[in-house]
């Protein structure tokens, strides 16, 4: 268990991807106690500089000796990255807090979302995952109604952004878009397939029952950290041309009607969540609004009319935000407390 008191040492590693940019302006907005500040990436990125608190701040090549007398290590530089420092790290006496899916469902890792299971972060070995960016998302909205009855089971439909892919996936939807318009062909480069005014399944690998990795982190991990092996999930999981906020589509069943009234105050009453609806206007949780905000945006609330024990929800939440930077900050600030 790490006690640390007034303010802390911290790494970030792959500090010049889409959420190690936001993990700086988290760190800097949040005012985190930091006693040291180390910015770590590939080679390709060795002594570039970014700024943090006006201050212009080199960037590293990795290595084992850049652990050392550190006591937190945000990580999101992949799951290859993470695999391969992670001992380093560990060895080094500092926390891993990683963003990558490497460590999620070992057994001996907590699984963390500050609002839902912050005790399972005092039970690190060293690490702690951050979960899946769509799985943070969805259970911001379940877990309130969770908590009053449990959830038997899950429908979820994703509209993923650019973002989840990092920022050269969210910079080759911008010149596609405006290759497209100017009459030019679309060029995947980093995805699989055009984004722009386009959308495909979600390009992770898929096993043996047709389903893909992110829609798997999402039944699995919703598991763990509800601490419920039994709830029953299923995904689709689709990447859509927007820059950086998911959405889904949630249908969630319970053991007995759940009152749509009494859903909502849930939602309007949960930390880290939003409800957003007007029902006259038709307006409710857009990606563009969610970009940039902490909370979850939920609305569109109601009885599922071929299942009286089911509801039907809609979100927008920021992936780079909630759906990772944001939520490996609170983790850290755990470690603080
Ligand atoms: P770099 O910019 O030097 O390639 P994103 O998710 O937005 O694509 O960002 C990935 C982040 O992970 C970047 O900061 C990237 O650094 C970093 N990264 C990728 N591969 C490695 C590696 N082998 N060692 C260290 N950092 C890496």
């Amino acid at each position: 268990l790490l006690s640390m008191s007034q303010s802390c040492r911290v790494a970030i590693l792959g500090a010049t991807g889409a959420v190690g940019t936001e993990l700086l302006s988290l760190l800097e907005e949040r005012n985190f106690p930091l006693s040291y500040l180390t910015l770590l990436a590939s080679e390709r990125s060795a002594g570039k500089h970014v700024t943090f608190k006006g201050e212009s701040l080199p960037i590293t090549a990795v290595s084992a000796e850049a652990f050392e007398g550190v006591d937190i290590v945000l990580a999101s530089a992949g799951g290859s990255t993470s695999k391969a420092w992670a001992t380093a790290i560990v060895e080094a006496g500092a926390v891993m807090i990683d963003n990558s899916s490497a460590f999620r469902m070992d057994p001996q890792v907590p699984l963390v979302i500050p609002e839902i299971n912050p005790e399972a972060a005092r039970h690190h070995q060293g690490i702690i995952a951050n979960p899946n960016c769509s799985t943070i998302l969805m259970n911001m909205a379940v877990w309130p109604l969770h908590q009053v009855s449990p959830v038997q089971r899950i429908v979820v439909s994703t509209y993923q952004s650019a973002s989840g892919a990092g920022a050269r996936a969210m910079a080759e939807l911008e010149q596609q878009s405006r290759d497209v318009l100017e009459g030019k062909p679309a060029r995947p480069e980093i995805l699989p397939y055009p984004l722009a005014f386009n959308l495909f399944p979600h390009n992770s690998a898929l096993n043996a029952e047709g389903y893909c990795e992110e829609e798997v982190k999402m039944v699995k991990e919703t598991q763990k950290i509800f601490g419920a092996p039994d709830i029953r999930i299923t995904a689709t999981c689709v990447r859509v041309p927007v820059l950086r906020a998911h959405s889904e589509a949630v249908n969630i069943e319970f053991g007995q009607p759940f009152p749509v009234d009494q859903a909502r105050s849930l939602i309007q009453g949960a930390p880290g969540v939003t409800l957003v609806e007007d029902w006259q206007k038709n307006y409710f949780p857009m990606p563009l609004e969610a970009s940039g905000q902490d909370n979850v945006l939920v609305g569109r609330i109601r009885q599922d009319i071929s299942n009286p024990n089911a509801l039907d929800l809609w979100l927008s939440g920021d992936q780079i935000r909630k759906g990772a930077a944001l939520n490996a900050v609170q983790i850290a600030e755990l470690l603080l407390a």
